[in-house]
């Protein structure tokens, strides 16, 4: 029975066990978006801590596609040589390197979460004397104002959209470069990518906006040029909101994201990242552990692709089950590994009955620490 201490294998990489640190925005570059000291320690620490899979936060493709002027970027060749040698210590470390690859869209422009997080209009500067920019949408009209205020938003035209396919292919490109081996597409959280599968945020009436197939079209162009430049040998994952959690009006939700699913493989896609919501502040979701499991159960049940679970997961006999009950074949933790970086040998030594090899996954550094 494969447990959540087996390798995963996808393609040729083989992972050390099915736990991975969940993406997770840090907000500590500077406006140049630039890995600082912050990344090296929080991501280096992770890998120490035995994680088989150290994802960065969601990282910009372009300038523009920043949640906050503080977000990690892919954006030039720069940054790839910054960010090499965090993903050599991670390698190092045993872990598996992996990028998730974004763009923000009408959520761009704001403010940090611990300076209110609200939009930052272009002729503004936030508190940290950063200046805000135009934020890109599908459809302008289709957003409610978030909290009150509304970032200056522009309509993604034809060059806009084939601008951002390129983006995507540059920072796959240098996120390769950079030592990455594993890309995953943000498709989900309310993002662009999300923003034009749902039909509550996309009301084009073009190619990309109508149809199941308009509303997918970016996301399916946008990894197919991921793949295109993302060698045969290394996976590509890509994260979805399961559902819009609205389901008082049209939205997207879990029978598209199963089809999608599908799509996604048939491109090449190795794992869906099941996740949630993100999209509307009408959304009715409630927490808890487990919370987002039943919808990336549904998607590996229904669709042809390996399947990331992620949402309310504390304790490693929990991740075990998910794997063990072929609910998920990897188990994503986001929170826990902040309250705990160490969580991957946590779940080794809860879970590991031979002492010998328990010692064996600790870094020699600390491996007197098994002993009592
Ligand atoms: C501080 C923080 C930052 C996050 N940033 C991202 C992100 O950059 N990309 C993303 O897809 N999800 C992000 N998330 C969501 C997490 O990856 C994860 O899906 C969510 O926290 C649920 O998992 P958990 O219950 O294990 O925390 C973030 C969550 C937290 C707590």
């Amino acid at each position: 029975m494969t447990d959540l201490l087996a390798g995963l294998s996808l393609r040729d990489l083989e992972t050390r066990n099915r736990i991975a640190v969940s993406p997770m925005c840090q907000y500590s570059c500077d406006p140049d978006g630039l890995p600082t000291e912050w990344h090296r320690v929080h991501l280096g620490s992770r890998a120490v801590g035995g994680a088989g899979i150290v994802m960065t936060e969601a990282t910009a493709v372009s300038p523009e596609g920043r949640i906050t002027p503080h977000d990690l970027g892919i954006w030039s060749d720069d940054h790839a040589e910054a960010l090499e040698p965090i993903t050599e210590f991670i390698r190092e470390q045993g872990g598996v390197p992996a990028i998730q690859l974004a763009h923000a869209g009408h959520k761009a422009s704001k403010e940090r979460p611990w300076e209110g997080h609200v939009p930052i209009q272009p002729d503004e500067t936030g508190p940290s004397g950063a200046a805000g920019w135009e934020v890109l949408s599908p459809s302008p009209d289709a957003y409610p104002p978030f909290d009150g205020d509304r970032p200056a938003m522009r309509k993604a035209e034809q060059d806009d959209i084939e601008g951002v396919i390129d983006a995507y292919r540059a920072a796959a490109e240098r996120s390769l470069a950079a030592g990455f081996e594993i890309a995953e597409v943000h498709a989900a959280h309310g993002y662009l990518l999300h923003e034009f599968l749902s039909p509550v945020t996309n009301h084009r009436e073009d190619d990309y906006g109508g149809s199941f197939e308009n509303r997918t079209r970016l996301v399916r162009e946008v990894v197919a040029a991921v793949r295109e430049v993302w060698p045969d040998d290394k996976p590509v994952f890509v994260r979805i909101s399961g559902t819009d959690w609205l389901d008082d009006r049209e939205s997207w939700d879990i029978e598209q994201s199963v089809r999608l699913a599908d799509d996604l493989a048939d491109l090449g896609v190795d794992l869906v990242d099941v996740s949630s919501g993100g999209l509307h502040p009408d959304q009715s979701i409630s927490g808890g552990p487990n919370f987002q499991v039943p919808l990336a159960e549904q998607v590996r049940e229904g669709a042809d692709v390996a399947v990331g679970a992620v949402g309310g997961v504390t304790e490693p006999e929990q991740a075990d089950a998910l794997i063990r009950n072929e609910r998920a074949d990897l188990v994503l933790v986001g929170r826990e590994f902040l309250r705990d970086p160490y969580f991957g040998l946590r779940a080794t030594g809860d879970l590991e009955r031979d002492p010998d090899a328990v010692a064996k996954e600790w870094p020699v550094q600390y491996r007197r620490a098994t002993q009592r």
